[in-house]
């Protein structure tokens, strides 16, 4: 018998996307086969690498252990939307992976980086224990975290430096930029509309 397929309207990288999958689809696999977004990578696929790491109403989250339909009504971001939809620019986090050697194979980094985003969205200045803590759920088997915990202290460097300098930023009210914007927003893609899971979405990073 065939199996029901389920409607579901996601919301990722701010951008609607219209789905039918089955109600057991993870979120992983509908984010990679179903929307394309194969930078969000999968590993153990029972909550234990981290590469699945995708930002959910900004906090990081297992997408291995979503279901599609879970996610429904909030807001996602993965690794492709950290960065612009029509540029080059590397996010500061990834720039700093590259500056600091924290990858090798590449395949843990995307989980690494989405964490990575939501920690300093939390807390800008962590020192390294809580860079230590903030990393705890991914697995990386090549570099020994060192340069990581490295790539994390100077991605916080850029994205102060970026905060700083944003138009507002000595704004003390609410509405200025140094209050409202968040790891992710400087870099959202822009000119996000409503696509349906046929959309080109980008590719992965
Ligand atoms: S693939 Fe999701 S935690 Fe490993
Ligand atoms: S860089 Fe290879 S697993 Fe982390």
């Amino acid at each position: 018998m065939a199996e029901t397929l389920e409607q579901v309207t996601l919301r990722v990288n701010g951008t609607t996307r219209q789905l039918r999958v089955p109600a057991r689809r993870l979120l992983s696999d509908a984010l990679r086969h179903d929307l394309r977004l194969t930078g969000t990578h999968v590993g153990c696929e029972h909550g234990v690498c981290g590469c699945c790491t995708v930002l959910l109403d900004g906090d990081p989250v297992r997408s291995c252990l979503m279901f599609a339909v879970s996610a429904e009504g909030h807001e996602l971001t993965t690794v492709e939307g950290l960065t612009p939809r029509d540029g080059d620019e590397l996010h500061p986090i990834q720039r700093s992976f590259q500056e600091c050697h924290g990858l090798q194979c590449g395949f843990c980094t995307p989980g690494f980086i989405m964490s990575i985003a939501g920690l300093l969205a939390d807390n800008p200045d962590p020192d390294e224990d809580e860079i230590v803590e903030g990393i705890s759920g991914n697995l990386c088997r090549c570099t020994g975290y060192r340069n990581i915990i490295r790539a994390v202290q100077r991605a916080a460097e850029l994205l102060r430096a970026a905060e700083s300098e944003a138009p507002g930023a000595d704004d003390p009210s609410p509405h200025g930029a140094a209050t409202t914007t968040s790891v992710s927003v400087p870099y959202a893609p822009s000119g996000a509309d409503d696509h349906d899971a046929t959309g080109d979405e980008g590719s992965a990073r």
